[in-house]
């Protein structure tokens, strides 16, 4: 069974991965598209194949002001996608006037990314992004950056987060960590407290004194999720998760940390920052080997995978896509379905 790609703001690139005048092929969504940065720096998102004969616009084309031209045979389209040149012939051809020939993606350049809306009939964005404060402040950090590629779907990477066992027992938590989760629309707030060694304003660790650590999650749809890391120091990362195809997505996980921290919080942050990236790799096998349990048995020291699948269910466009997403009860009939 395969999930369908649930409909949302997915980040396509870093803003910083192009500059003004450049064209980038990408594929996500099942879909082949071309990210191109228009003279005026404008980031466009748009489908990849010419109308004219296909060629794909991401290899070889050109920004040419506030369009791009095909590699092959010089076509121009702007950022609506609608033909505004064919430099050899003396008009534009009949069915291309007046309208886009290409789709062109909804895109916001936010948080320090390009995200493209995606929705399986190309409805128009139905939320938006929330702006994190600290990726605008310049008194925050460059982004440390890692990606992975696995072949799983959002949903399923999704519930890692409200999954409270697994935290024990994947990542050698030392207990149990404490979650409030708040649902509000396409909005998901989780708010973690586990114990860790005491920390003091100078940076020094008391591993004989436990104190709280907090972990908030903020997610906005099924894309982008905001984590702030707060103890004695203050780390945010922006993870985003984008489909590549209905059972394979690309994870990226980008921190900041404050500028003008002391030499100490910095190995601390850093210690922490590699760590989190390292938890990771535990997770990927578990991810790419399971299978979805539609009515899974669940305990009473289980988080809230109901609720959160329940949840996640608003991004599916097709109420008959074959998710049951029925609310496990006391009485588990145990079916299997492959992903
Ligand atoms: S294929 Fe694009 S201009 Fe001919
Ligand atoms: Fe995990």
């Amino acid at each position: 069974m395969e999930f369908p790609i649930p409909f949302g703001w997915y980040a396509v690139a870093y803003s910083d991965d192009i500059s003004a005048g450049d064209v980038l092929p990408l594929h996500y969504f099942n879909e082949h598209m071309v990210l191109f940065r228009t003279e005026d720096g404008v980031a466009t998102v748009m489908q990849a194949y010419c109308p004219h004969l296909g060629a794909h616009l991401g290899y070889g084309g050109k920004v040419r002001g506030n369009s791009i031209a095909c590699p092959f045979h010089a076509w121009e389209f702007n950022t609506a996608g609608e033909c505004v040149n064919v430099p050899y012939a003396t008009s534009i051809p009949k069915q291309a006037q007046g309208k886009p020939c290409l789709y062109s993606y909804p895109v916001r350049e936010c948080n320090r990314m390009i995200w493209a809306w995606y929705h399986p009939r190309r409805l128009a964005p139905l939320f938006e992004l929330d702006n994190i404060t600290e990726l605008k402040d310049p008194n925050w950090s460059e982004f440390d950056l890692y990606e992975w590629e696995i072949n799983s779907c959002i949903q399923e990477t999704g519930e890692n987060g409200v999954d409270i066992a697994h935290f024990v027992y994947v990542h050698n938590a030392r207990e149990m960590p404490k979650a409030a989760i708040t649902l509000d629309g396409h909005k998901r707030d989780t708010d973690m407290v586990t114990k860790g060694p005491a920390i003091d304003e100078a940076g020094n660790l008391d591993f004989n004194k436990l104190e709280n650590s907090h972990l908030t999650s903020k997610n906005c749809g099924p894309g982008m999720t905001t984590q702030v890391f707060s103890r004695a120091f203050k780390t945010v990362m922006l993870g985003t998760v984008t489909p590549i195809t209905q059972n394979r997505l690309i994870l990226r996980f980008a921190f900041t940390k404050p500028l003008d921290i002391s030499d100490s919080f910095n190995i601390l942050t850093d210690g922490m920052i590699a760590e989190i990236v390292r938890q990771v790799q535990f997770d990927i096998p578990i991810w790419e080997n399971k299978i979805y349990r539609e009515t899974p048995l669940l305990c009473d020291g289980d988080g809230p995978i109901a609720k959160y699948r329940k949840w996640f269910s608003q991004f599916y466009d097709d109420p008959d896509a074959g998710i049951i997403r029925s609310v496990p009860s006391a009485d588990h009939t145990i079916t299997e379905q492959r992903k």
